[in-house]
């Protein structure tokens, strides 16, 4: 395969949500969750803006002005990694403090990042990346082509599996483009009925030109603890 093999790996509701209160209501399934990630043994996980931002801490700091020559619009490799955390942040908003993710759980911390970018970030924003030995890649001049993201990730970075793990945007936009391979599913028995609750594939707001999507096959089912389950589906 010219991309890495790609498993949605989350956590949901009866009703299929991945926000809520349902995930502050059973911390025992949550370690199911973070034990399941750690034993794919994948090459990096990947996640929206959104879901970056609210999951690790961003410096507070105003951003450094670069006043430098124009910085050409080409990937940038910093450093091979045992294990990638690939940030989805086409407007370059997520001002990283270190190279490196910084996280109690094992599974994630020291991952190192790799931003997604499309050219229209700013000078400023890439020096920035530059200076913090943080690796980035471009997926497209305004807006994201992922099979081409997923493509530079093997060529690059040398990944084989890749865990993506939301939210809801970024996941609706690999399922429409057909690039899921896999669905690991750890289900709380709860139902998450906000309106506002972000869904397992929220689509529509990336153009897609799939006419036909995959469907899937259950692989595996597990009972976990508190009545919870693992799902596993693989791609017709
Ligand atoms: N239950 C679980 O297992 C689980 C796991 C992860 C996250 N979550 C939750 O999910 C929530 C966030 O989900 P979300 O759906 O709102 O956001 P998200 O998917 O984390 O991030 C969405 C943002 O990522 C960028 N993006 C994603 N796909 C793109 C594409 N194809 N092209 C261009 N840009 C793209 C855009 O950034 P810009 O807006 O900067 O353009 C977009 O607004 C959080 O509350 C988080 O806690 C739950």
């Amino acid at each position: 395969m010219e991309r890495p093999y790609i498993i949605c790996h989350m956590v949901t509701s009866l009703d299929g949500k991945v926000t809520g209160n349902f995930l502050g209501k059973n911390s025992g399934l949550i370690g199911d969750y973070y034990r399941i990630h750690s034993e794919y043994g994948a090459d990096g996980f990947l996640c929206g803006r959104v879901t970056m931002e609210s999951s690790f801490p961003q410096p507070s700091a105003t951003p450094s002005v670069y006043e430098g020559p124009p910085i050409e619009r080409t990937d940038y490799v910093a450093e091979k990694a045992a294990f990638y955390a690939v940030a989805i942040d086409p407007q370059g908003k997520l001002w990283w403090g270190d190279h490196a993710i910084s996280d109690s759980d094992e599974g994630y911390d020291g991952a190192h990042i790799v931003e997604v970018l499309t050219h229209k970030v700013s000078n400023d924003f890439l020096a920035h990346l530059r200076n913090k030995g943080i690796s980035y890649l471009f997926g497209g001049k305004s807006e994201l082509n992922l099979y081409l993201v997923a493509q530079k990730l093997k060529r690059l970075f040398d990944m084989e599996m890749l865990l993506l793990e939301g939210g809801g945007i970024v996941n609706g936009s690999f399922f429409q483009e057909n690039l899921i391979d896999e669905i690991s599913l750890v289900v709380v028995p709860e139902a998450e009925c906000s309106e506002m609750a972000v869904p397992l594939f929220k689509t529509g707001k990336y153009h897609s030109d799939s006419s036909e999507l995959a469907s899937f096959r259950l692989q595996e089912s597990k009972r976990l603890q508190d009545d919870g389950l693992w799902l596993i589906y693989k791609k017709r």
